[in-house]
């Protein structure tokens, strides 16, 4: 059985003021998330605010973590010191981390495997750019980063997260044909074992209006959901979406 999970990605949003999301997302999803997982990926300095306050079906994960797990690395932050503050995920190699950081799939590996030592689920992202797509490279280059990132483990202690570079808070989405075709080249290039158990999230300007036509997708999962999911009632309608 595959996961499906919906994670919200504040990106550097937030302050404490904005804490007060978690009351208003659940009184805009008074019963619950139904058949879907439900995960908030808040910026570091909100994570422990948060897990005083969420409800137990609302995980939390970091944004990014360290290869390391401690040490001087000033500025960073390790997958253990996540799993302590109660983080159940860690996204890792968001495309902006990739085009910010320099972070090529290699490091974007060792930060999976980082994860997966300190028992939290990595949400490995892939996606291509504008000119990849338009070329029509588009599913050698994503699969290709997914077998140069992907990190040996058990089937199902992974998340994949699709996430076209040029649908990232641009509001162009991939149509739903484009997404479920590039999720299903993903689940065929994963090892065997994988395939079934994988959980492919989309991501990529998803909001209210799209969410339902994805999410019905056969080998979409759920999705990682940026901009939208700072505003509480917008999060909420994408958990929500097509139940
Ligand atoms: P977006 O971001 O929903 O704002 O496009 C998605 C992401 O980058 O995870």
């Amino acid at each position: 059985m595959r996961q499906t999970l919906i994670v919200g990605n504040w990106k550097m949003n937030g302050l404490t003021a904005d804490l007060a999301w978690s009351e208003a997302m659940i009184a805009a999803l008074p019963d619950g998330p139904g058949v879907r997982a439900v995960a908030l990926c808040p910026p570091f300095t909100l994570i422990s605010s948060f897990a005083a306050r969420l409800p137990g079906w609302i995980s939390l994960g970091g944004q990014d973590c360290a290869t390391a797990v401690s040490g001087a690395h000033t500025g960073d932050v390790s997958a253990p010191m996540l799993a302590d503050l109660g983080c159940r995920y860690v996204i890792a190699g968001h495309s902006e981390r990739r085009a910010d950081h320099g972070e090529a799939d290699a490091v974007v590996r060792s930060k999976a495997e980082a994860a997966l030592k300190a028992g939290l689920t990595p949400i490995l992202c892939v996606g291509e750019t504008l000119e990849e797509r338009e070329s029509g490279a588009a599913e050698a280059v994503v699969t290709a980063q997914l077998e140069a990132s992907l990190p040996e483990c058990e089937p199902g202690s992974l998340v994949i997260a699709y996430e076209p570079v040029w649908a990232i808070g641009t509001g162009r989405t991939a149509s739903a044909a484009d997404a479920q075709a590039m999720h299903r080249a993903l689940r065929s290039a994963l090892p065997g074992g994988h395939g079934d158990v994988t959980a492919i999230l989309y991501g990529g300007s998803v909001k209210p209006a799209n969410a339902a036509e994805l999410l019905a997708q056969d080998d979409i999962d759920g999705a990682l959901v940026g901009g939208a999911s700072l505003k509480a009632e917008d999060f909420a309608a994408i958990i929500a979406a097509g139940q």
